[in-house]
């Protein structure tokens, strides 16, 4: 249903995309040992993170440029988010307004990716908690532009440089470009789609942010503690793999880590991140709230994930696929099949609530990939 840049843009990672299938692998190499006649008539899967009750063990990660997939996709994702009783994360690298997610979904987290210049962090934090959210997400695995090569060949660049190969794109997903391309046009009108944090973006994605790039590679610890300072709500940190810099981050007073390798888009050849999260786990549960992305995209990976030590997992691409092809539909329906499939795995592996997962419920998996 996408033109096929864009489609390139969400499934694709960096370079050989090793780290993209390995995150999907890494599910596999786990295999389930479950109990039986344990009564699982009392099944919940309401789960408790950061001081808050959720439907669902999972959440939405913060997707870009979702509204160029979905028409207006960030307040899709973030209010189907709301009616399912879940956390969405928005992307700094929306394009609509971040105040305008914030009061459609108000239990929708805010992610940022850092400005190089270190007195435009406060005005930056100062924006986004006016905007009255709650919990802050630092996407810090980003020191750079990664090398996107299938952007390249898929012929996706910000902003979308105008061709004749991208107008037959548009010729022949006429869904796409009636229903949300022409839409937010008639809507934001073109060049200026907004981006989530510049007032007047650049066409497609706010020129700002790809300058910030540039500057990215100036950051260290001291940038983080000057968040926390600054911050008054809960803090999280997102693209940690190493347990000594999870560590690091909970010294700085973070309340939260997603181990993530940025759905294997950024250091092509990471490891994947359910292969990172117990070492994570092990050195900072109890202090911080350990959650994970990259490769989940079944209610049992959501399971795996919690048996290894996470206590929230985090999923992307299947939510913003469902979106581009479905609106709000589609968004409600992914949330609601990853719900039953949990509910329904629940019982067969013999457990009332997600928190009496633990290491035994797994072993080494012989099945066939
Ligand atoms: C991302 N991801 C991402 N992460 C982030 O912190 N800020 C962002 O703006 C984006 N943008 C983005 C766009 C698209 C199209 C994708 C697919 C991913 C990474 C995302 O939050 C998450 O880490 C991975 O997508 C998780 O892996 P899965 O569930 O997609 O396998």
């Amino acid at each position: 249903m996408l033109p096929r840049p864009l489609f390139g843009y969400i499934a694709g990672a960096s370079e050989t995309g090793a780290s993209l299938r390995e995150n999907a692998t890494s599910f596999k190499r786990h295999a389930f040992r479950p109990r039986v006649l344990t009564n699982v008539s009392k099944r919940s899967q309401r789960t408790r993170l950061l001081g808050r009750d959720y439907d669902a063990p999972f959440g939405i990660a913060p997707m870009g440029i979702s509204a160029l997939m979905a028409y207006r996709g960030d307040l899709v994702l973030a209010e189907a988010a709301e009616a399912a009783g879940i956390p969405m994360i928005m992307s700094g690298s929306s394009l609509i307004p971040l105040e305008e997610v914030a009061a459609a979904a108000p239990s929708a987290w805010f992610q940022a990716y850092l400005p190089g210049e270190p007195d435009r962090i406060d005005a930056l934090v100062d924006r986004v908690a006016v905007a009255g959210f709650e919990t802050l997400v630092l996407t810090v695995d980003t020191a750079t532009l990664a090398n996107r090569e299938n952007n390249v060949r898929a012929g996706f660049s910000t902003p979308l440089r105008p061709s004749l190969a991208l107008a037959w794109q548009g010729v022949s997903h006429p869904r796409w470009t009636a229903l949300t391309f022409l839409r937010t046009i008639a809507r934001h009108g073109v060049p200026h789609f907004e981006n989530s944090y510049a007032t007047r973006g650049a066409p497609i994605l706010a020129r700002s942010v790809m300058r910030d790039f540039g500057k990215r590679d100036h950051l260290d610890w001291r940038h983080l503690e000057q968040i926390r300072r600054r911050w008054p709500g809960k803090l999280v940190v997102k693209g940690i793999i190493s347990a000594e810099d999870a560590v690091a981050a909970v010294e700085r007073g973070v309340d939260g880590i997603v181990v993530s390798n940025h759905g294997g888009r950024q250091l092509d050849g990471t490891m994947a991140p359910l292969d990172a999260l117990p070492a994570v786990a092990d050195a900072v549960s109890g202090h911080a709230a350990v959650m994970i992305d990259g490769g989940v995209r079944r209610g049992s990976d959501v399971l795996k994930a919690l048996a290894l030590g996470a206590d929230f997992v985090f999923v992307g691409r299947p939510f913003l696929y469902a979106a581009a092809a479905f609106g709000r539909a589609g968004a409600d329906r992914a949330g609601a099949i990853l719900k039953e499939e949990i509910h329904r795995n629940m019982a067969l592996l013999g457990i009332n609530s997600v928190g009496e997962l633990d290491a035994t419920a797994l072993t080494r998996s012989r099945l066939p990939r």
